[in-house]
């Protein structure tokens, strides 16, 4: 049963010093999700949360900009009211899921999640969200379906990063059905208990922890059950570079920087180096979905 947040805390509350300062019972939280394994053995501070601040403005969005707070700077003119997100491709009930909907019949819950980017920074993110297989099993998945692709919103006129052509607009990204429907994998739609800002992929964004960020696609719009493996957008752009699985792996170096360590981001300018763990610390939990893969080859 998933674990449900003890949520002691009002909305006036809910700033992060307060909730930093209730650290030791969302570290409870932690061994409710049966995390233990991945988790519970880690040192204390390695999963503290960052304050808001560190996660709400230190971004990667492209649609936005390159730079890291281009997102802060300019996600707020993101319309998200209303929202939709089209389910389409193998599925029983295919069509426009709308987002106060979906929201209405899904448990949100608190997820802590440990959270590295591809390239070698990281974080701790007290996500709010619910799991992706609860929304696929609303439009019904088909037995044919092995796929599962994800699209963000293109809307030039409030995205002024989208002018630029970093990647082939919109961004895509895939996953395949199991590690999809595996309770890890959420729809993170908050963050501190608060609505998730336009910054952080606002109304609802992907989260795979044992998955380098750039997986965890943002603001979706479509998701599409398919029986083949859809493009992604980093996989577009240089395949030698970003593979289709890419889960974090401390043994497979980037072509142009190692992955054995990475920097925690607010650890400030003289802070050590933390070794990368092997799926992000979720090995005990996503192993099994790799069996018999070669992790060297299939990056
Ligand atoms: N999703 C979209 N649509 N556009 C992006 O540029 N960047 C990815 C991912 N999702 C990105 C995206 C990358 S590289 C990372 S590391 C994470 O979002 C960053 O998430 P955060 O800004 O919430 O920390």
């Amino acid at each position: 049963m998933a674990y449900r947040w003890k949520n002691d805390l009002t909305r006036d509350d809910a700033t992060p010093e307060a909730i930093y300062l209730n650290r030791r019972q969302w570290l409870a939280g932690v061994t409710g999700l049966g995390l233990v394994g991945a988790t519970g053995v880690r040192a204390e501070e390695a999963f503290e949360p960052n304050p808001w601040e560190d996660i709400t403005q230190y971004n990667n969005f492209y649609e936005f900009g390159t730079g890291k707070e281009d997102p802060a700077r300019y996600a707020g003119q993101l319309t998200t009211t209303p929202w939709s997100v089209t389910i389409d491709g193998l599925v029983d009930r295919p069509g426009a899921y709308d987002f106060k909907d979906i929201m209405a019949q899904v448990t949100v819950e608190e997820r802590i999640y440990r959270f590295r980017c591809v390239e070698a920074w990281s974080m701790v993110i007290p996500w709010n969200g619910f799991e992706l297989s609860d929304l696929l099993d609303m439009a019904g998945v088909q037995s044919g379906a092995k796929y599962v692709a994800f699209e963000t919103l293109l809307r030039p006129e409030e995205m002024p990063g989208v002018r630029y052509p970093v990647i082939d607009w919109p961004y895509v990204e895939g996953l395949r059905l199991d590690e999809a429907l595996h309770p890890l994998t959420i729809m993170a739609t908050g963050i501190y208990g608060r609505d998730i800002p336009n910054q952080n992929g606002a109304p609802l964004r992907l989260v795979v922890p044992w998955k380098y960020g750039f997986k965890s696609i943002k603001s979706v719009v479509r998701i599409t059950l398919m029986e083949d493996e859809p493009p992604t957008s980093w996989n577009k752009a240089n395949a030698r570079e970003y593979g289709f699985y890419s889960n974090v792996n401390p043994d497979v170096d980037h072509p142009r920087w190692s992955q054995a360590t990475e920097r925690r981001v607010g650890g400030g300018l003289f802070a050590k180096r933390q070794p990368t763990l092997m799926f992000n610390g979720y090995e005990d939990e996503v192993a099994s979905l790799y069996e018999g893969m070669d992790l060297t080859v299939d990056i």
